[in-house]
């Protein structure tokens, strides 16, 4: 008898009306992370055959997007793409689907198949993670989350650092729910750290607007930045002095 059909959480979700045991992976991490509230826009990166969709849309009841180069069955409040998540066609395509505002989550189960040779199934598992850091700076939110599944080996530490560096908070989880013999382990990122707008670095930007202090209102890349004494349609070289999740703080330079 294969192990699969031994395993408890192979028969919880087939008990449940889950299409994969990793469904139970993905509520672990939701749960231990806060990662998918209510109204989430969930983009799901290697989703087929879709549990992690059906708890995606469970948690959110929100817009939530799965990617496969396989089909997706459907299931109902899920949109689903066939691609490759390597390719920036795939990316435009999940972008033309979501709102202009970005996705709240992006997951990424994806695994290459297994060659058995465990250094080359390393580097592609990196690679593809590799693939869906990209998508998820892309297409997140400022403030945005992220979880994606890694094999284990030599190149983790360095993959680990570099989601390390576009998120606030950043730690490698091993839910319950993945077998103990496996070499997988997912990496968690929360509130995307904006990359438009860099500290001390000098823009040109335009007032578009005033806040509630009289601060003048510019964007860059879409991402708020306040410029005190600011008026509207004024054209201003500013210097960036401090970058929060959401927003910025500049100075003008005379
Ligand atoms: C472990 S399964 C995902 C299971 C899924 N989370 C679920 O709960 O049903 C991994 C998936 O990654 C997909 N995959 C592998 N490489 C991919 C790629 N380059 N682009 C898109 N999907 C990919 C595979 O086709 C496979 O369906």
């Amino acid at each position: 008898m294969p192990r699969d059909r031994r395993d408890y959480y192979y028969r919880k979700a087939r008990k449940e009306g889950y299409r994969s045991r990793a469904a139970y992976k993905l509520k672990q991490i939701s749960e231990r992370f806060n990662l998918i509230n209510k109204g989430s826009t969930v983009v799901d990166l290697g989703a087929s055959p879709g549990g992690w969709c059906q708890i995606a849309r469970e948690l959110s009841g929100g817009k939530v997007v799965g990617v496969d180069i396989l089909p997706i069955n459907e299931i109902e409040g899920v949109e689903t793409i066939k691609g490759d998540i390597r390719l920036d066609s795939t990316i435009e395509t999940i972008r033309g689907l979501i709102k202009k505002e970005g996705a709240d989550v992006v997951l990424c189960d994806a695994a290459p198949n297994l060659s058995g040779s465990w250094s080359y199934d390393h580097a592609r598992s990196i690679d593809l993670a590799t693939s869906a850091l990209l998508c998820a700076r892309k297409i997140l939110k400022p403030g945005g989350g992220f979880a994606v599944k890694v094999f284990q080996g030599d190149m983790f530490p360095d993959f680990l650092n570099k989601v390390r560096g576009y998120f606030e908070k950043v730690q490698a989880f091993s839910p319950q729910a993945s077998r103990k013999q496996s070499a997988e382990i997912y990496v968690i990122g929360k509130q995307l750290i904006n990359d438009a707008v860099k500290l001390n670095e000098v823009y040109t930007v335009t007032i578009e607007d005033v806040g509630a202090d009289g601060d003048g209102i510019a964007k860059i890349d879409d991402f708020v930045v306040f410029v005190k004494r600011g008026k509207v349609g004024e054209t201003l070289k500013i210097r960036i002095r401090d970058v929060k999740t959401r927003f910025g703080f500049g100075e003008i330079i005379p």
